[in-house]
């Protein structure tokens, strides 16, 4: 089984830009939900530039939509995570000037972090994953840390393709770690860059069953539903 996962964080990017409620992204999560998604996913950034607490609040209370937060490795955002109690955690670095998540967790330098943080949320029974770049070095980090599952930072192969460049090798290293992480037991996740291609390439790796997305599928989005909303003034405009 693949699943989906929706971020929904570009939602609350276009409700900000007018500091007004318009979009709303629980409308949004409920809809892709009812759609097909799987999952929605909500990174709270410790400055709240897009999602913010009250997003939070409001789809965490939403039972039927099960729900993926996406927080920094500190104790302010787990305790975050404690009080709203998504049903899976996915832990990120963060930086503040980053436009997105350029890579994935340093994980041996935050190793005894990260295992207190992991373990509080396992002991909340919240599903937990690390954001990680892929190696075996992380693969084995992760599980010594006590995740339950990894996601694959797809940057790279995302921008090789794009370019048209080769992207076999990086295929190759993504399918090489995926293996080795469900021989430890670790689900294997996807995300960053994908689209359409990209992920039709990468779900030739039967290892990976979740994909994380983001951008691609909120601007498809905006691009695809132009047509009904569109129509729906000229029938406002034309009615007497
Ligand atoms: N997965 C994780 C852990 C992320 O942090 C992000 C956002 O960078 C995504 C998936 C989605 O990435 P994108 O918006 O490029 O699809």
């Amino acid at each position: 089984m693949k699943y989906l996962g929706i971020n929904i964080d570009h939602v609350a990017t276009v409700r900000n830009a007018r500091g007004e409620n318009h979009p709303y992204p629980y409308l949004l999560a409920k809809h892709a939900i009812k759609c097909g998604a799987s999952s929605i996913t909500i990174h709270l950034r410790e400055d709240e530039r897009h999602i913010n607490k009250k997003d939070l609040k409001i789809i965490s209370s939403i039972k039927k939509i099960p729900l993926n937060l996406e927080i920094a490795t500190t104790f302010k955002m787990l305790k975050i995570a404690l009080k709203y109690k998504p049903d899976y955690v996915c832990l990120v670095p963060e930086k503040r000037m980053e436009i997105t998540t350029e890579g994935g967790l340093n994980l041996n330098k935050k190793k005894y972090k990260l295992k207190s943080i992991v373990n509080k949320l396992n002991k909340s029974n919240i599903r937990t994953s690390l954001f990680i770049n892929s190696s075996i070095k992380n693969i084995k980090l992760a599980k010594e840390i006590g995740a339950k599952c990894v996601e694959i930072h797809t940057g790279k192969i995302s921008n090789l393709v794009k370019k048209n460049k080769s992207f076999y090798k990086e295929f190759l290293n993504i399918k090489k770690c995926a293996k080795y992480a469900k021989s430890l037991n670790l689900d294997v996740h996807a995300g960053h860059g994908l689209d359409y291609k990209t992920t039709k390439i990468l779900r030739k790796i039967k290892e990976i069953n979740e994909y994380n997305i983001g951008h691609f599928i909120i601007g498809e989005s905006i691009q695809h539903g132009l047509r009904n909303v569109i129509k729906k003034f000229m029938k406002i405009l034309k009615s007497k």
